[in-house]
């Protein structure tokens, strides 16, 4: 489904280029959020598939991370306009099981078809992922130091690759309450602002990311996710950490909505501990680690299936295709309308080249109704996907 997915993309980009409609799908933005070291940047990284993100205790991510996922497909040119997001081969549903192994290259391995683009490094292609993460690291110390300091200047990191939807995901340094090192007095006031900034906007999906080893009801994520999206429409909650949780204790309570209920649930989480990291853990393990985990936990393995990073990706696939299905009728609305307007200017003008556009506007309303009904019916396919 994810190439379907793409497939589908980027049939209706190249259809609305020739009438000359760039982008006009707007995909949402992936906004993870949460306290300090919950995990946020290790679920971005797991969703995409690629190690390309610093991690770690304490405070890694200082300054926003402006993530734009770009489809480049061979032998076409991408246009540099903003991208669409782009869905890596995560966010798929036939790979649920082997997810990130599918067409995904070993940890650090170099793939000429994929690369990253900073925006203050023009025109530099960065194809070792490893160097994608050192260029984040020494763009974040060479704004705000080496001591904690941190800013809402954002990084802007273009991902280009064939697997990969147009969508942008954003990384956000983590809530936390007392400064340290660099860090002003009001540090708590300025990481609440910056988040808001970027979760605010209607357009933006929220990852609520929360430890499963804290309690939920202090989760500082979920409390402003609730601020700015009140009934949970566009609010995911991620319980991280969920392995290193006491033994006896488990997330059910809070994946069956007894605890703070959320419309779109709770997608629980194991993702590579600081050991992981420090022995540069393959993502293609870490995935395959946590499929295990959840299958042999008593507590989880019967329902194994609404656990781990595929599921969250499938969870997100999903809001990604109802939101391509709710806008394609205006859109068409839109074509339609401007078509009818040309029309009745060429047939004023008598124009040769009418038929033409009249053609291709009317392939591109095909195009759009066709997608509607087959969205219709793989959404209504997996519906209960999106209920917990
Ligand atoms: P962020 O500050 O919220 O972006 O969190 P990071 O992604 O940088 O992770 C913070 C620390 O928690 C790192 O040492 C990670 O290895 C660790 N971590 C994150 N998620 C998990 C998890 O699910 N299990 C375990 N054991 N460690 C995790
Ligand atoms: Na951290
Ligand atoms: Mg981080």
């Amino acid at each position: 489904m994810d190439s379907h997915l793409i497939k589908t993309i980027n049939k209706l980009q190249d259809a609305f280029s020739t009438v000359g409609v760039q982008n006009p799908i707007d995909l949402p933005q992936i906004v993870v959020i949460g306290s300090q070291s919950s995990g946020k940047s290790s679920v971005l990284e797991n969703i995409v598939g690629r190690d390309f993100l610093p991690r770690g205790t304490g405070i890694v991510t200082r300054r926003p991370l402006i993530l734009q996922l770009i489809n480049k497909r061979d032998g076409l040119t991408t246009n540099s306009a903003p991208a669409s997001a782009t869905q890596s081969p995560k966010l798929s549903k036939t790979t649920s099981h082997s997810n990130a192994n599918v067409n995904e290259s070993e940890n650090n391995e170099q793939n000429m078809n994929e690369w990253g683009e900073f925006l203050h490094l023009p025109g530099k292609k960065i194809y070792d992922f490893s160097e994608i993460r050192k260029e984040i690291e020494r763009e974040t110390e060479l704004k705000v130091g080496k001591n904690a300091g941190i800013s809402d200047q954002p990084i802007n990191l273009r991902i280009f690759s064939p697997n990969v939807l147009t969508l942008t995901l954003v990384d956000l340094p983590g809530l936390t309450k007392v400064p340290v090192g660099d860090q002003p007095k009001d540090i708590e006031r300025l990481i609440r602002e910056m988040i808001l900034k970027y979760i605010t906007k209607p357009n933006a999906i929220i990852l609520a990311v929360t430890a499963a080893n804290t309690d939920l009801a202090n989760s500082d994520g979920l409390k402003l996710a609730r601020e700015v999206d009140p009934e949970g429409v566009r609010t995911i909650g991620v319980l991280t950490k969920v392995d290193l949780m006491d033994t006896g204790t488990d997330v059910i309570d809070i994946l069956a909505g007894r605890v703070i209920p959320l419309r779109l649930g709770y997608v629980p989480v194991v993702n590579r501990g600081q050991r992981d990291i420090e022995t540069n853990k393959a993502i293609s393990k870490a995935l395959e680690s946590e499929k295990q985990f959840f299958e042999h936990h008593p507590s989880y393995k019967s329902k194994a299936q609404y656990c781990g990073t595929p599921f969250l990706a499938r969870k997100l696939n999903m809001i990604l295709m109802h939101h391509i299905r709710n806008t394609l009728p205006e859109i068409k609305i839109k074509i339609a309308a401007s078509l009818q307007k040309y029309q009745a200017e060429l047939a004023q003008l008598g124009d040769p080249l009418g038929d033409d556009v009249t053609s291709h506007s009317n392939l591109v309303l095909n195009i759009i109704t066709e997608f509607c009904s087959e969205f219709r019916t793989i959404i209504d396919g997996n519906s209960n996907d999106l209920s917990s």
